[in-house]
């Protein structure tokens, strides 16, 4: 088999998890930048967009070359429309393609897509092979201009999309399947699910400690997530834990402890892209707190550029992160009210502007006051 980033990533592997509604471009880029995670994914979006011809699929499959390797997610139930799904994202320039099996949302469980493919196993081990077969037939010279069923506006956008890239990722080259998925149904299944999956050949699976009935209730079991890493360690598939992780530390500990080859981070990292780094900022420091300040502007910037410019509704979902890297900041709840009515970048900016000029004169007034009311501690400081 030929080496792929999976094979090339840093161990332990750190990623950020898809996260819908939040792991948009804009925040995938500032995620990268400031925190380097080993592999980032887009938000989820349904292989079915391809034949309504859903141009607003587009922005979810937005990225710049700084996010490699970057990974395309997708959902649905029919095989055939992953197969045609992968041929596109593979000429879009996906470094990888991820099958989630694991979203637990009644509206797609019960077409049994996401988590609900964990009831499936047979049909979810033919999504895998047909998601293989769209990318070993696009390596093989296939183009979404052959699918005779995709709109041709689609076609004519994704063609502009490959014609920009760099040559080496117009080049058809091998591009991985992965699956991220839960430990279970209603109880904990890794014994007969983990197999089952491992028989596609996946190159990651990626495993959320907790079952669909769970959702996001209860703590995920890491025991459950080590069972897996157990069954899958004769193969080739590399397992990546996933669910509460809210450090650095953290993460190297469950890899090591469980013996996996990564974790996925979530929302841990929310306003916190350096839970990726062991050399994390400390938060009681004040200029760290402010450093998280400035990415937020960062992020607000590369949202309105790419995201929310036509239209400033969209900016709404930039707003929750604004609060996250509020966190913790003095006179934090004030500033995240501000925040939170923001519309777009230059909103966020003055916001932030009058925060700093407060805190600003609030710092020098305190230091005149220390050096005039204490005259003992002047003196000490000068020693
Ligand atoms: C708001 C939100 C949206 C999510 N969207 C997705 C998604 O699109 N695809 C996916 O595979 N998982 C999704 N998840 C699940 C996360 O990837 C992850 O498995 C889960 O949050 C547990 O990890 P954490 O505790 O580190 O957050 C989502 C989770 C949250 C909180």
């Amino acid at each position: 088999m030929t080496e792929t980033f999976w094979d090339r990533a840093p161990r332990p592997l750190l990623g950020l998890a898809p996260m819908d509604g939040v792991t948009d471009h804009a925040c995938r880029h500032v995620q990268k930048k400031f925190g380097r995670p080993a592999v980032v994914y887009t938000e989820f979006v349904a292989v079915e967009r391809l034949d309504i011809g859903d141009a607003g699929m587009m922005k979810d499959f937005l990225y710049d070359e700084s996010q490699r390797p970057i990974i395309a997610q997708i959902y649905g139930h029919t095989p055939d429309r992953f197969r045609r799904m992968a041929v596109m994202l593979c000429e879009l320039g996906f470094d990888g393609i991820d099958i989630n099996m694991g979203c637990p949302a009644a509206s797609i469980v019960h077409r049994g897509s996401g988590a609900g493919l964990i009831r499936s196993p047979s049909l979810a081990q033919e999504i895998v092979k047909a998601t293989q077969a769209g990318v070993a037939a696009w390596q093989q010279g296939a183009t979404l201009r052959d699918d005779a069923d995709a709109p041709a506006h689609l076609v004519a956008q994704v063609e502009a999309r490959r014609r920009a890239l760099p040559a080496a990722f117009q080049a058809r080259r091998p591009i991985p399947v992965s699956v991220k998925t839960r430990i279970g149904y209603d109880a904990p299944q890794v014994q007969e699910w983990v197999p089952r999956l491992l028989e596609s050949e996946p190159s990651a699976i990626a495993i959320h400690g907790r079952t669909l009935a769970q959702g996001y209730r209860g703590a995920a079991s890491w025991d459950e997530i080590g069972a897996a890493a157990h069954v899958a360690r004769q193969s080739k598939t590399l397992i990546l834990g996933n669910g509460d992780v809210l450090s650095h530390q953290e993460a190297l500990q469950r890899t090591l402890h469980y013996g996996l080859d990564g974790v996925l981070i979530g929302r841990g990292s929310n306003g916190n892209p350096f839970i990726f780094q062991p050399d994390t900022p400390d938060r009681s420091h004040l200029q760290d707190r402010y450093l998280h300040l400035r990415i937020a502007l960062e992020q607000a910037r590369v949202h309105e550029a790419w995201i929310s410019k036509q239209n400033p509704y969209r900016f709404l979902s930039m707003r929750k992160h604004l609060g996250w890297y509020a966190r913790a900041v003095p006179g934090a709840s004030t500033l995240r009210r501000a925040l939170v009515e923001t519309s777009n970048a230059g909103e966020v900016e003055r916001v932030l502007e009058r925060y700093f000029a407060h805190r600003h004169a609030w710092e020098i007034a305190r230091e005149k006051s220390v050096s005039t009311d204490s005259t003992d501690f002047t003196d000490k400081n000068l020693n």
